[in-house]
């Protein structure tokens, strides 16, 4: 078997040392399996320089990249637009950032169409191919490619929450993107939430036949089923524990010079909760005087999107906010609110959550969220307060759970994760430490990828 991958985004990047796999949990997940078998990854090209045929690594190459070039207009429709003012705020229930244009869905169907022509070109018509194409930019891919190939096996991981089937019929196009899903074989999702939505839309939407993980629609069988994300444990764990990562967390702790710290991780992102989680601190430092002076909060968002509007707006408002809070409470060497709007190497963020007595984790919506596990794995003593809209929260029930619309509960999830009782933070931690292990990345690739063969 070999393998053809399709995502959004190519799995590799130029740095001043030459060309070099990039650092997200996709990537880690899949790279092996390209190394070891072979195949194909198709994303992508932004840039008009770069080849579209790029076998890699260069000296011995182990697999191709295959780039879809795009022009500005496109990426704008298709990316900017299609997949990042209407899917991603529809899948996360944010509607008043949706953007329905004409120009986004006709760009999203030629673009999709291309990507399907460039796995034609590229992946091997053998029995044994596996075609494994990712998330929500590239929904009407599978039927292109279930068209020209019927027997391929062809499989779809969408990262994002897939919405209750009413707010999913808001979209004009649903019916045809749902169609467009159909073309696979077996569609995976994070939660067993997600898999229920995805398969009421299909039966109401599109009248299809269901049975309890299959969706039968114009004489194709879908298999769809859960299969949660983790990140890659052993490096994190490594990477916590280095002297260089120990001594970076005692200075940050130094630095800010409070008894304790909180920290929240996010890109800055309208489904992050950001400006609510400042909010909800602000009212915690009102109703808890004692607390300051004691209590740094912390917030890293990394820039993201910045072309659309929605993030631009988002931006002013988190800054504006922090600057409220700061001006309010702020006193002698005391900064109640740091923030930092840029992009951290995992390394150095490591030394974030390792510094940390508590990290706020709390997304109006978010399909899994992997920063929490990436908090789990590297701290020693940290209590984690985590959104319950989230899918981790269905997998980590030992979180302090919270409804990050309730500001009222998370300024008293965060005096209650200050507060907890030694015993009962290592005991959490522990559990969670344990769920964490169990979704490591390298299993969910593998678990997938067994999942087209079912056993007999
Ligand atoms: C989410 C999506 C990914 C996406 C990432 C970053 O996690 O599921 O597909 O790559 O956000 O967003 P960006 O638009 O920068 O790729």
């Amino acid at each position: 078997m070999s393998l053809t991958v399709v995502a959004n985004r190519v799995p590799i990047r130029r740095t001043d040392d030459g060309w070099k796999a990039s650092v997200g949990g996709l990537t880690t997940a899949l790279l092996p399996v390209l190394e070891q078998q072979g195949g194909v990854w198709v994303g992508m090209g932004e840039d008009a320089e770069l080849p579209d045929r790029q076998p890699y690594p260069q000296d011995d190459p182990d697999f191709l990249v295959r780039r879809v070039p795009l022009s500005e207009e496109e990426l704008e429709n298709y990316y900017y637009g299609m997949a990042n003012r209407v899917l991603w705020p529809v899948s996360h229930y944010l509607i008043q950032h949706l953007e329905l244009k004409n120009e986004f869905i006709d760009t999203y169907r030629s673009v999709n169409e291309r990507f399907a022509q460039a796995v034609l070109e590229e992946s091997p018509d053998d029995p044994g191919e596996i075609i494994w194409i990712q998330d929500y930019h590239l929904m009407l891919a599978p039927r292109h490619i279930r068209e020209e190939r019927p027997d391929a096996t062809i499989g779809h991981f969408w990262h994002i929450p897939w919405p209750a089937m009413e707010v999913f019929r808001i979209l004009p196009w649903s019916r045809e993107l749902l169609r467009g899903m159909l073309g696979c074989d077996l569609i995976g999702f994070h939660v067993q939430e997600y898999v229920d939505n995805f398969i009421e839309s299909a039966e109401v939407l599109l009248g299809a036949e269901v049975t309890d993980d299959t969706v039968t629609y114009d004489g194709h069988t879908t298999r769809v089923e859960a299969h949660p994300i983790g990140i890659d444990v052993d490096r994190f764990r490594r990477m916590s524990a280095t002297d260089e990562v120990k001594e970076k967390a005692a200075k940050l702790r130094d630095r800010l010079g409070t008894q304790n710290i909180v920290i929240g991780i996010d890109r800055l992102d309208y489904t992050k909760g950001i400006l609510s989680r400042l909010t909800a601190f602000e009212r915690f430092l009102e109703q808890n005087p004692e607390y300051h002076g004691k209590v740094s909060f912390y917030q890293i968002a990394t820039p993201s999107r910045t072309k659309v509007e929605s993030y631009q707006q988002l931006k002013r408002e988190v800054d504006e906010a922090v600057g409220r809070i700061n001006g309010q409470f702020a006193r002698d060497n005391w900064v109640p609110v740091n923030y930092r709007y840029r992009t951290y190497t995992q390394f150095e963020l490591c030394a974030f959550y390792r510094a940390a007595d508590a990290a706020l984790i709390t997304p109006l919506r978010d399909g899994m969220n992997v920063v929490t596990q990436e908090f789990i794995t590297a701290t020693q003593n940290g209590a984690l307060i985590l959104s319950e809209l989230t899918g981790a929260a269905y997998l980590l029930p030992e979180a302090i759970q919270v409804n990050p619309y309730d500001q009222d509960g998370l300024a008293g999830a965060i005096k209650r994760a200050l507060e907890m009782p030694d015993e009962e933070r290592r005991r959490r931690l522990t559990s969670l430490k344990t769920s964490v292990d169990e979704l490591d990345v390298h299993r969910w690739a593998g678990r997938f990828l067994d999942s087209f063969t079912p056993p007999a």
